[in-house]
């Protein structure tokens, strides 16, 4: 199944998704595939420029003291603190907020705190002292079951006027360009079935609307563009699909493989193209 351009992308991530993702990160059998993941996909043009709206975005109202909800490895929140600031990045997972305290020791402005924002605090267990005049969630909402409990949880960090940055995708508006439309639509459904929340991205504006009291609206819209098979079936996990739809027996082995090798001949070509939906809303507390 797996095909020799899939192993030879030097960007690609070499991995597959484990079963349980970045909702449990240090669950699985392998929580430093994960470090790998956002590296690589942070490399993504696509995700430079979410990255750099973000930022925009945050600077335009001058916020110094920033929180962000599932911080990973900190760049983002590196980025967006200005010297003079602070950032507080809150992450459930050990393996990755210990990696962003590894990699920005040196910036004296920056916490990394190990924290499930489904769970709770509160603010008073928290070293936040003071509240803070951005909230920024980027790519974490469609792991979360319920987004509503995690903002008002997070709502507690911040002030009234404070910020809210909303960012993430909607599976359900992946489009893969492929002559075999029936197995791409298995693809895409198992894809959006693999994760808790898939098609969050679409609904963000309205959930910064009913949070916030400031009028909610749309930063940015962004395609998140592919146009290497290997690297897409690395990146949109094809492979992992395939594999468990050929395991659960709604795709044959042998369409499987047709799929994967039409997908390395259109690439060839230059005629394949995928695309994932990515949404930026922000609304003011
Ligand atoms: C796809 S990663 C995105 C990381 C980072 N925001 C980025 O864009 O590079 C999702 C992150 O959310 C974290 N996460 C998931 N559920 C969480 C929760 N309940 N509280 C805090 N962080 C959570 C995961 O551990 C993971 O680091």
């Amino acid at each position: 199944m797996k095909s020799s351009s899939e192993c030879n992308m030097g960007r690609s991530v070499g991995v597959e998704l484990p079963r349980r993702g970045f909702d449990h990160v240090d669950a699985t059998h392998d929580p430093g595939f994960f470090l790998q993941y956002l590296d690589q996909t942070r490399m993504l043009p696509a995700l430079q420029e979410i990255e750099h709206r973000i930022v925009t975005e945050v600077g335009s109202v001058g916020a110094t003291r920033i929180v962000e909800v599932g911080c990973g490895t900190g760049e983002l929140l590196a980025r967006m603190t200005p010297t003079s600031g602070h950032g507080f990045g809150i992450e459930k997972s050990v393996v990755l907020c210990e990696a962003a305290q590894r990699r920005h020791a040196a910036h004296g402005n920056l916490s990394f705190i190990v924290h499930d924002f489904l769970e709770g605090p509160l603010l008073s267990s928290l070293p936040i002292q003071r509240p803070c005049d951005a909230l920024v969630i980027n790519r974490v909402l469609q792991h979360i079951s319920n987004p509503r409990i995690l903002l008002a949880n997070a709502a507690r960090c911040l002030r009234a006027g404070s910020l809210v940055i909303l960012s993430d995708v909607d599976w359900s508006r992946m489009t893969i360009s492929h002559p075999d439309t029936e197995t791409t639509a298995q693809i895409i459904g198992e894809r959006c079935r693999a994760r808790i929340n898939p098609a969050v991205g679409s609904a963000l504006q309205d959930l910064c609307g009913q949070f916030c009291l400031g009028h909610s609206r749309v930063v940015a819209d962004i395609q998140n563009e592919i146009t290497e098979f290997g690297a897409a079936s690395n990146i949109l996990g094809f492979r992992r699909s395939l594999d468990i739809l050929v395991a659960n027996g709604t795709v044959t082995e042998a369409a499987a493989s047709a799929w994967t090798q039409r997908g390395i001949e259109t690439s060839a070509a230059g005629t394949f193209r995928s695309t994932l939906f990515h949404r930026i809303a922000c609304a003011t507390l």
